[in-house]
């Protein structure tokens, strides 16, 4: 399969971007009224290392999006292989996504997800949109790896453990 005009582009975009698989992330904050608010993202980046910048993409309609920018921090948790349900639960639109989660606040407030892969807390240093999305650079706060177990990985809409190759 190949595109090469703009509404083959249009309509393959998704299914061709599957192909590149990541990690898998929570973005977790808290919202103006105190309740804690999340979303999955698998655009999670590392950005620079001096000063220690890391971003992600959030679409315009995300519910989440808002209140990640009006509380100006938040806490990128790396996924284990074991959290696919929480992977899945954080990327359903506007539900009570914390029922049932257990989590910890880190020190600017966001969420810390018990059981994660790693743990990067944040303020958030720059924003702007980007076509359909915006676009969410964080300064790194603090950071760290809870306990020793393995990634979740996304790719073609399916989750994945890790397999090396020395
Ligand atoms: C593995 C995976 C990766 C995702 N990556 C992103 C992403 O990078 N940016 C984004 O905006 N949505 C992403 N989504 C979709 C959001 O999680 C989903 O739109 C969610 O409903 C947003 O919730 P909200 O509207 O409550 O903020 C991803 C979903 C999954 C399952």
């Amino acid at each position: 399969m190949y595109a090469g005009d703009a509404e083959s582009i249009r309509d393959r975009f998704r299914e061709v971007l599957a192909h590149f698989g990541s990690g898998v992330v929570v973005i977790t904050s808290g919202s103006p009224d105190g309740s804690p608010v999340g979303m999955t993202v698998g655009s999670f980046t590392s950005i620079s290392i001096e000063p220690p910048l890391v971003g992600f993409f959030a679409g315009n309609t995300s519910t989440t999006l808002p209140s990640v920018v009006s509380n100006g921090a938040f806490c990128a948790n790396v996924l284990a292989e074991d959290q696919h349900l929480l992977a899945r639960t954080f990327a359903r639109s506007g539900a009570d996504k914390f029922a049932g989660v257990e989590w910890t606040a880190s020190m600017n407030g966001s969420p810390r997800l018990a059981g994660a892969h790693a743990w990067i807390e944040c303020t958030i240093d720059d924003h702007r949109p980007i076509g359909d999305h915006e676009l969410v650079v964080g300064r790194v706060d603090a950071l760290g790896v809870p306990a020793v177990n393995d990634p979740l990985i996304f790719h073609r809409s399916v989750f994945h453990g890790l397999r090396a190759h020395r």
